[in-house]
């Protein structure tokens, strides 16, 4: 069990109303992630469905029954945070084991879980050190450790992995994939890394100023952003996006047109531009080019694409992968 129901939810600091008003459905077993600009709400709004902030208005009902009124404690939720917490006196095995020996359960039944948990994250070498004696992946795995061990209904992760190394941040992301996989446990993962939200996600919640802008699965949002701030935020790099004449010729307001969805040449196509910056990164070349008529566009090559800084480039836009976007932003 672990459905989560957000209905009418309002949150606001003094005069500041952060979250003006969300209605969401979180499914038992979903990987859903939240994912925004800084400041956007992310972690208000984590914090109100774990009962760490008091909603100003509306419901938060969990399986079914409302929990608006719930202790954190009574919700049935463990939460992960980025600054992972652990006491740095206490060993792996009792940072872990914590929640449970709060919570009075005996220790033959917190040895087991505990041993359980430390399988699940290949932690069992590492039970009776100090976390200080951990690199920062495995002081990672302690904190979801405390979490797991509590079999929780849904795992809440506030930005688990931003305090890691890019290298350790990919392997942590596939670890963590795997172990909603192993567990099937409802996860709430609040990022504003739109990579990570793009390859761990069942269901992407795209937030802007304490607002929904859309709700869907990675490649719905890929393919069919509602609006232009879901267009321009999902997708690295970002999409294209036009306005002025050549958008009027499409029809639209303005049009966008992913650096993947263009075919590029250095004899002839549809816009004529001067490379300003390749980005060589051996599988694949990012051209920024400067286009007549348009301005900066940024299109994506293979890796061995020959073109330099100066040189002039030819840029198509596949026809049928053009997104078309009315006055309001939105998609059209
Ligand atoms: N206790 C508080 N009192 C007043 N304002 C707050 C409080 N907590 C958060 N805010 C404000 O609410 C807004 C949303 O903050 P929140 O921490 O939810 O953003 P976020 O999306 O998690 O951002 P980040 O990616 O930087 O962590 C911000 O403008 C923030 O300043
Ligand atoms: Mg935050």
């Amino acid at each position: 069990m672990g459905s989560i129901t957000l209905q009418n939810v309002s949150k606001t600091f003094g005069e500041a109303k952060v979250i003006p008003n969300i209605n969401l459905e979180i499914n038992n077993g979903e990987f859903v992630v939240f994912v925004g600009p800084s400041g956007c709400g992310k972690s208000t709004l984590l914090r109100l469905i774990a009962g760490l902030e008091d909603i100003s208005g509306g419901k938060i009902l969990i399986d079914g029954a409302d929990a608006t009124d719930k202790k954190p404690s009574e919700r049935g939720l463990a939460m992960v945070f980025q600054s992972y917490a652990l006491y740095p006196h206490m060993s792996v095995r009792s940072n872990i084991g914590f929640p449970l020996k709060m919570a009075g359960m005996d220790k033959a039944e917190i040895d087991r879980k505990v041993t359980d948990a430390a399988r699940i994250l290949n932690l069992t070498d590492y039970l009776d050190r100090k976390p200080r004696q951990l690199s920062g992946g495995q002081r990672q795995r302690v904190a979801i450790g405390r979490a797991i061990v509590r079999s929780p209904r849904c795992f809440l992760f506030d930005e688990p992995l931003s305090n890691l190394d890019a290298a350790l941040r990919v392997n942590m992301r596939l670890e963590i994939s795997e172990l909603h996989q192993k567990l099937g446990a409802t996860s709430i993962y609040v990022t504003h890394d739109q990579v990570e939200a793009m390859t761990m996600a069942d269901k992407i919640v795209v937030l802007n100023r304490g607002n929904i802008e859309q709700v869907g699965s990675p490649l719905e949002l890929y393919r069919n952003p509602a609006n232009l701030f879901v267009a321009g935020f999902i997708g690295s790099p970002k999409m294209n996006l036009i306005s002025g004449s050549v958008a009027q010729q499409h029809g639209a307001h303005t049009i966008g047109i992913r650096p993947e969805h263009v075919t590029l040449s250095t004899t002839e196509g549809a816009w004529k531009g001067k490379v300003t910056i390749a980005e060589h990164l051996g599988s694949d070349t990012f051209l920024h080019a400067d286009v007549e008529g348009i301005g900066p566009i940024t299109a994506r090559a293979g890796g061995d694409f020959p073109v330099r800084h100066g040189e002039t480039v030819f840029i198509t836009p596949d026809a049928s992968r053009i997104h078309r976007f009315n006055d309001k932003g939105m998609a059209a």
